[in-house]
């Protein structure tokens, strides 16, 4: 049944229902019951397979496509009426052609499928700073997930306003040569074809959230960012709160589910989760920057996630998880993934479904971009202000990215202007969670290269602009977990040691501890830095925190052909500051 009389809202779906022919239309309202018959029928489909609902209660392992695992940048498109609006950065076509070219790929899709209509929000329900959307799609798996990772069903539905974002999504074949994840951020509109793996047709999330809402914020005046939200609770009961942007599969759900290490909590401190993957950011009346996370759930990375790593993100999967393209452990018809623990199953499916085990594997068990769809209200840590409509105030915002050299393991940039620069040099090796070669750098502004939604020219200036309105705006820090030694190893201890740099950064931002002043900004005195408890010397703390002048005399040049792109569309901020930082570098 319907459920709403909103005329804008049915004559939309009318159309898409003509295009796609679907046998039936069912609204999603959001109910448990609901969502139980469609985990029943996904089941007996085979989309989906039940776990051990002893060990997992709620759990659920899908495989997608062997050639449909990852985000496709390649595919993805903004679709604006000028080549210039979408910028260098972005694949680009004219609307018209777009609209065409997808009609002709969605005509028919549905014949024999049913259509899920699927309204939702991002944010709290009903707060002002709320977007609502409708998902249309031919998939059980993503109808499920948007149930997670949003607050989807009736209660979006009365808010379905004129502005409502209209999505639509179908598997239609699967072919990787016709897909396309496309956002027409004039029109409010999504379409996501041939594509079944979630960052491409969860539409909530990169689609709406990034790429459209990035848009939004512009013309509004905020910032939609690819960056987790944590609060940290010093031994006083003071919660200050962070936010960090690392391109996708650099540690965001890590950091925002840090559990300190065990002589901080012993003193009281305690950390808490508000966001692990996107933050809107709003100049609150106080003149500082607040921050919600607009989702409902965590779209987590499961290689690399074990009690030691990240124990929260571990308990937060143990119920009303759907796993995607982890190992299967046919022994106890439970889950596996690499560093899950040191003992592979002896008899498992791999991620594609085939027989694997230890002794005779080809490659890994589970993708190495195989993830968990989570309940947010499943974190041990989640934060009490997680349902806050006005969101969490900022006291720092944090750049990283992957880095084995150059970066150093933190520094703070010299004010807004500078940390705007700062983010818009952003590199990092990139990870399995995008096509393309894993490990080759590049630069990746703010994380937001695949998802700013317009001219990332246009998206520094907005950065640069929003100063004007921001009283008392956090600092501005960059961070380099990843710096590795000769034998290619990671050197910092990274995860809740991670805690120690956070400590340092809060302490920056309320004066209570000096630095010294670099080429590229403001370093910590390596005595500074709590190294209590782990195996790390002072020497190596101080190599963590060198700044090497012949790389960054490099990394300047790679900044200026990566700026060059860009023309006279570079804020002139940006030029004036790669210019001092050349400066400073020079004998
Ligand atoms: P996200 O995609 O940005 O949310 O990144 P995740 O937090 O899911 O982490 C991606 C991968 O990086 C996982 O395999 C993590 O185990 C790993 N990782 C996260 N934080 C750290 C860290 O501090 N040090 C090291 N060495 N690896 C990390
Ligand atoms: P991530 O989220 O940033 O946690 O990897 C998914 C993505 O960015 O593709
Ligand atoms: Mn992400
Ligand atoms: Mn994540």
């Amino acid at each position: 049944m319907e459920l709403t009389k909103n005329r804008a809202v049915l004559d939309w779906i009318d159309q898409q229902v003509k295009l796609t022919q679907p046998d039936q239309v069912i609204w999603i309202d959001g109910s448990e019951q609901q969502l139980e018959a469609l985990r029943k029928e996904a089941c007996a489909t085979g989309e989906l397979h039940e776990l051990n609902q002893e060990k997992l209660p709620g759990c659920y392992l899908h495989r997608s496509d062997p050639s449909d695992v990852a985000r496709v940048e390649s595919r993805t498109f903004i679709c604006c009426k000028k080549q210039e609006d979408a910028g260098p950065t972005n694949n680009w076509m004219d609307p018209e052609e777009m609209y065409a070219k997808l009609h002709r790929l969605y005509d028919g899709s549905m014949k024999g499928r049913t259509m899920y209509v699927i309204p939702y929000c991002m944010g709290v329900v009903g707060s002002p700073f709320a977007k609502y959307g409708i998902e249309l799609t031919d998939s059980i798996y993503v109808v499920l997930n948007m149930a997670i990772m949003t607050r989807a069903g009736q209660k979006a539905v009365p808010y379905l306003d004129e502005q409502f974002i209209k999505g639509l999504h179908a598997r239609a074949n699967l072919d990787p040569e016709e897909r396309y994840i496309v956002q027409f951020p004039e029109d409010n509109v999504i379409m996501s074809i041939n594509s079944g793996y979630g960052g491409n047709v969860l539409q909530g999330k990169k689609c709406f959230a990034l790429r459209i809402a990035s848009n939004l914020g512009r013309q509004e005046g905020w910032l939609a960012e690819h960056m987790l939200i944590l609060g940290i609770q010093n031994p006083q009961g003071e919660v200050r709160y962070i936010t960090g942007a690392f391109p996708s599969a650099c540690g965001k759900t890590n950091l925002a589910m840090l559990i300190p290490p065990e002589g901080y909590q012993k003193n009281g401190w305690k950390c808490w989760c508000v966001g692990d993957d996107i933050a809107w950011i709003r100049v609150g009346e106080d003149g500082r920057l607040w921050a919600v996370n607009p989702e409902k759930g965590f779209f987590g990375v499961a290689p690399g996630t074990n009690a030691k790593s990240n124990p929260n993100a571990l308990a937060t999967t143990q119920k009303g998880t759907i796993f995607t393209n982890v190992a299967l452990n046919l022994d106890d018809n439970t889950v596996w993934w690499e560093k899950l623990d040191k003992h592979p199953p002896e008899h498992a499916l791999d991620w594609r479904g085939n027989p694997w085990s230890p002794e005779t594997a080809q490659g890994p068990a589970a993708h190495p971009n195989s993830r968990f769809t989570a309940p947010a209200e499943n974190c041990p840590c989640i934060s009490p202000e997680f349902n806050n409509p006005h969101g969490v105030p900022i006291s720092a915002i944090i750049f990283g990215g992957r880095r084995a050299k150059t970066a150093p393991l933190v520094y703070q940039s010299r004010n807004w202007r500078h940390g705007v620069f700062v983010g818009s040099i952003m590199a990092s090796e990139k990870t399995a969670a995008a096509e393309g070669t894993v490990g080759e750098t590049r630069r990746d502004p703010m994380a937001m290269l695949p998802f700013c939604g317009y001219h990332m020219a246009d998206y520094w200036q907005h950065w640069l602009d929003m100063e004007r309105d921001i009283a008392h705006p956090p600092k501005i820090f960059n961070v380099n977990w990843f710096r590795t030694d000769e034998k290619g190893e990671f050197i910092w201890p990274g995860f809740g040691e991670n805690m120690r740099v956070v400590e340092w950064i809060l302490k920056r931002c309320f004066d209570e501890v000096g630095a010294r002043e670099t080429e590229i900004g403001y370093l910590p005195n390596p005595e500074d830095i709590n190294l209590e408890g782990i195996d790390v010397s002072r020497e190596t703390l101080a190599g963590l925190l060198s700044v090497d002048r012949d790389l960054w005399r490099k990394e300047t040049e790679g900044i200026h052909s990566f700026y060059a792109q860009f023309g006279d569309k570079l804020p002139q901020a940006l030029r004036e500051e790669l210019a001092g930082l050349e400066d400073r570098l020079k004998d």
